[in-house]
């Protein structure tokens, strides 16, 4: 089937996952523009279920991630596969092979650079050859980051001639929880991490998923502990996330010609109040971490503490979550330039659902000429996907 003669704009794959049901809520309450979308997932009864609740009357596909059969024929019905099937590194695969077969275009909400690294590795010429058009992150992880470095470069340019050499992203305000399935991918990075010293080896490179060709060597700052950055007067302390993002926002620069030079540094952190709230966050996170790479101490969290696969938190935390983003640069002229990203739900749900189901109809409709290929949110979707997101999902990108 051609582009132009598939049924749908997009399928939700993996639509009854905790993440998944939040998007589906809100594609059945937007009404903005004209498209056609339908559901998918390895239960029949959950979507029947999920229809039910939301009153929908939407086609839906069973697909297994075991099942390539299955897979192949939801992508020969639409445009782009959105997934939120994850760990991604356990259930993913299947579906990109079918994707960069067909020529299907795709976005997700993966956060495991290690299993990025490994679908780089294995599809990306095919997809260039088949014109699939690949891109992960395209939620709390990396969005935010990839479009406040893309505008915060963008402005220096036009301004100066020339991109910033160092930006610092400082997470300034957030307010949100995780859900199961963001801690079941997280846990199993870690896993893997533990069991293999070349993927630990990999997982420090920040431009481990740049295309090989890259040329960049400047060593970029990994934040571990809390530190006083008295160039911006704070107190700082580890963001989770930045492992994921900085990779991303390096990819960006690699993609985009390297627009934002080829010495850019980049780093990210989250703001604290006070040296003992910095500390005390930093040993906290420290020792989760620790715990967490252990056998015996992960299955106890696992089983005890941490939220299960399919749960996450309250419609009222997601509506009252929040996230507040800013971008420090000093240009060429001495100017210095602050790009605030702030978002009205809760980063990893509430706001995720709309950047994911934003990006998707970006992909489908806003960016005919793109080529196939893996790309980032910037380096693909850049002003159309800004656009949409202040317009459509409560994501602003402004300068302060
Ligand atoms: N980037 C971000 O900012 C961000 C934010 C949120 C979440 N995430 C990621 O998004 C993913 C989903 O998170 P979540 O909390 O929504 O997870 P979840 O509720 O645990 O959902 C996982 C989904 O995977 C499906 N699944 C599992 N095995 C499958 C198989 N063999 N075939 C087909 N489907 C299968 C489950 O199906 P059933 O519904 O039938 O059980 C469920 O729909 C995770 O990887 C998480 O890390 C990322």
């Amino acid at each position: 089937m051609t582009e132009s003669t598939k049924a749908y704009d997009l399928i939700l794959h993996g639509a009854t996952s905790f993440v998944g049901q939040i998007m589906t809520e809100y594609l059945a309450n937007y009404q903005s523009e004209s498209y056609s979308w339908a559901i998918s997932g390895r239960s029949e009864s959950k979507l029947l279920a999920l229809k039910n609740r939301l009153g929908l009357n939407i086609e839906h596909f069973i697909a297994d991630a075991a099942d390539e059969s299955s897979l192949s024929a939801i992508c020969e019905q639409t445009k782009v596969v959105v997934s939120t099937v994850g760990p991604y590194a356990l259930y993913g695969e299947a579906l990109i092979k079918a994707c960069v077969t067909s020529g299907t275009d795709y976005c997700d909400l993966t956060g495991e650079p290690q299993w990025i690294k490994a679908m780089l590795d294995k599809y990306e010429s095919q997809a260039q050859t088949s014109g699939a058009r690949i891109v992960h992150c395209t939620g709390f992880d990396s969005i935010p980051s990839d479009i406040g470095v893309y505008s915060l470069q963008k402005r220096a340019i036009e301004r100066t001639g020339q991109p910033a050499k160092h930006v610092k992203m400082r997470v300034r305000k957030i307010k949100g929880a995780a859900s199961g399935g963001t801690i079941a991918s997280m846990m199993n990075v870690l896993k893997e991490a533990k069991e293999d010293p070349q993927l630990r080896k990999a997982l420090v490179n920040p431009y481990v998923l740049c295309p090989s060709n890259h040329g960049f060597t400047v060593r970029q700052k990994n934040h571990k502990k809390a530190e006083q950055d008295k160039q911006l007067k704070m107190w700082t302390m580890p963001f989770v996330m930045a492992a994921i993002n900085e990779r991303v926002v390096h990819r960006s620069n690699a993609l985009l010609d390297n627009m934002y030079g080829s010495e850019f540094r980049y780093d990210e952190a989250m703001s604290a109040k006070t040296a003992s709230q910095a500390w005390t966050f930093t040993l906290g996170l420290g020792a989760f971490m620790l715990g967490a790479s252990v056998s015996p101490i992960r299955s106890l969290l696992e089983s005890y503490v941490l939220p299960k696969p399919g749960e996450g938190p309250s419609p009222e935390e997601q509506l009252n979550g929040m996230f507040d983003m800013r971008f420090y640069a000093n240009l060429e002229d001495n100017q210095k330039i602050v790009i605030k990203v702030e978002g009205d739900r809760d980063p990893g749900y509430g706001s995720t659902a709309k950047m994911l189901a934003q990006s998707a109809l970006c992909l489908a409709k806003d960016v005919p000429d793109l080529a196939g290929g893996f790309w980032t949110p910037a380096s693909a979707l850049n002003e159309a996907l800004i656009s949409r997101l202040s317009t459509h999902a409560g994501v602003i990108v402004s300068e302060l």
